[in-house]
């Protein structure tokens, strides 16, 4: 897990073209699509389901689908989103009753499991389940929002949640989400993070009307 991924958060996306604009970031080099579900309880906003990642199956995207569960209670929409393609469900644990049971779901089928941490959420929700995580989620900002400001007290936790990786000898990555800028991208690498969400980042970058205006964004990052 020593490479590095970017993962842009179509939150930022134009949904009107969003087949395109998916088609776009990964032709310009993006690893993976990093798909975020807000349900107006757990957080603050009301996004997008299933329907439009099983949609984007349909458009023949083919990439790792990252799904980002925001969403209280959790178990049944694990269901739907296996079924609708995606690649890995990640979920915040204080939105799961069971949280053991939720990520043993999410393996049983075939998707790779993951945890979510908010900036309060202390790491030791994994003290009992790193055997059942292929991906920790730490979030540099308060989810509900794209476009916020990274909080800097989240590289102390990247360490701490590296050194957890490394001390397990798992292949789990470690995803970084919220406030991730080409200007502070290399310090976030440098205290642990292998994969990369940027949303505002990416979309908000450049000119709608080029084809091609996500090149040199990837590149950056
Ligand atoms: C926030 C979402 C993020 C968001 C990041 O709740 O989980 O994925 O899209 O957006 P930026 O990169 O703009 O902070
Ligand atoms: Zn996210």
């Amino acid at each position: 897990t020593s490479d590095y991924l970017i993962a842009p958060s179509i939150l930022s996306a134009d949904f009107a073209r969003l087949g395109e604009e998916v088609d776009d970031v990964l032709a310009s080099g993006a690893d993976i699509v990093h798909f975020d579900v807000m349900d107006n309880h757990y957080v603050p906003n009301l996004t997008i389901g299933p329907m439009v990642c099983e949609a984007l199956r349909r458009h023949g995207v083919t990439a790792p689908i990252d799904a980002h569960l925001m969403v209280k209670p959790v178990d049944r929409l694990i269901g739907d989103f296996i079924d609708a393609g995606a690649s890995y469900v990640t979920f915040h644990p204080e939105a799961s009753e069971h949280i053991d049971r939720s990520l043993q779901l999410i393996r049983d089928g075939g998707c790779k499991s993951g945890l979510v941490f908010n900036p309060a959420t202390p790491l030791s929700f994994l003290d009992h389940v790193m055997d059942k995580v292929d991906m920790i989620l730490l979030m540099s900002v308060n989810p509900g929002f794209g476009g916020q400001s990274f909080l800097p007290g989240t590289l102390d936790k990247l360490r701490e949640a590296r050194r957890r990786i490394d001390a397990s000898g798992r292949d789990i990555r470690l995803e970084i989400d919220g406030g991730v800028k080409i200007d502070n991208i290399a310090e976030i690498a440098r205290a642990g993070a292998d994969t990369f969400v940027a949303g505002s980042a990416v979309f908000k970058a450049s000119n709608p009307e080029d084809p091609h205006r996500y090149d040199g964004v990837i590149d950056d990052f």
